[in-house]
């Protein structure tokens, strides 16, 4: 198995993108620690999950929240002695037109998607340099890239393209150290996100704009998850992989 014996975190992971990820990693092998700021999601997920015969556990973790994130880390790193895979997925989308937008929301949108992933890796990254070996993944979107997406408008582009930016810092700060740090940026995957803020038409729509002829599946992402957390991965770092059904070609 690609990931047999590797410990790995996935934030948001109760559901959606960060579920499949969960999900694909348990069948290759992964020990899987799934945290959510839903907790009670978290522990349903993680039970469903184990029914497939792989090791998961849950932790309730809100990125937002420093001293959240620092004491899931140590209980992490208490139960699984180390941390080998990082994937940042947590985000919200902000929808509000740009003069719509208040501080509020900037700062709501901002501190889940940028400073969450900030307040994740300077937890995880001490333990990683200090084995000489980690993989971080961070979930972007496509809308980092074209302004905004199907689902998100110029806040969630900015957030967005945070995350390509501070990966590829980290990226060059931590290669010699031995981890890699890279990004998925996602094209519209159905998820309950998706369902939340785009009607049934509007998705219907939307794959008129797709070349590959179809909306992504969660699981559409959870492939490359699984390949940028392996040793396939070792020679890619400071990378964007667009999992987008060819709407952007880059
Ligand atoms: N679905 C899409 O079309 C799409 C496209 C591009 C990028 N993305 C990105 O993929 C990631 C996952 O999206 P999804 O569609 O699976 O979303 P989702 O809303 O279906 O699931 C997100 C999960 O993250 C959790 N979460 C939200 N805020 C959190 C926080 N502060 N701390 C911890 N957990 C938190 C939620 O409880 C939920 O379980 C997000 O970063 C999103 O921006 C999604």
């Amino acid at each position: 198995m690609r990931l047999d014996g590797k410990v790995a975190v996935i934030t948001g992971a109760a559901r959606g993108i960060g579920r499949a990820i969960a999900a694909e990693m348990i069948n290759e092998g992964a020990h899987v620690m799934l945290t959510d700021r839903d907790g009670a999601a978290a522990k349903r997920t993680a039970h469903e999950l184990a029914a497939t015969g792989g090791i998961i556990q849950a932790f309730r973790l809100d990125v937002t929240d420093r001293l959240q994130v620092n004491e899931a880390t140590a209980a992490i790193l208490q139960a699984a002695g180390r941390i080998d895979v990082l994937v940042n997925n947590a985000g919200i989308v902000g929808v509000a037109s740009f003069l719509e937008t208040n501080e509020a929301e900037w700062d709501r949108i901002m501190t889940t998607n940028l400073k969450g992933i900030f307040y994740c890796c300077q937890a995880v990254l001490p333990q990683m340099v200090a084995r000489n070996k980690g993989k971080i993944i961070n979930i972007a979107s496509v809308a980092a890239k074209v302004g905004g997406g199907l689902l998100g408008t110029s806040t969630y582009a900015a957030s967005k393209a945070g995350v390509i930016g501070l990966s590829k810092g980290l990226a060059r700060e931590f290669a010699s150290h031995g981890v890699n740090v890279n990004v998925i940026a996602p094209g519209s995957i159905t998820t309950d996100l998706t369902h939340r803020y785009l009607s049934a038409q509007q998705q219907l729509d939307s794959v008129k704009r797709i070349p590959l002829g179809r909306r992504g599946l969660p699981a559409d992402i959870a492939g490359a998850a699984v390949f940028l957390a392996s040793d396939e991965s070792d020679f890619i770092t400071g990378a964007t992989i667009d999992i987008n059904g060819g709407v952007l070609m880059d």
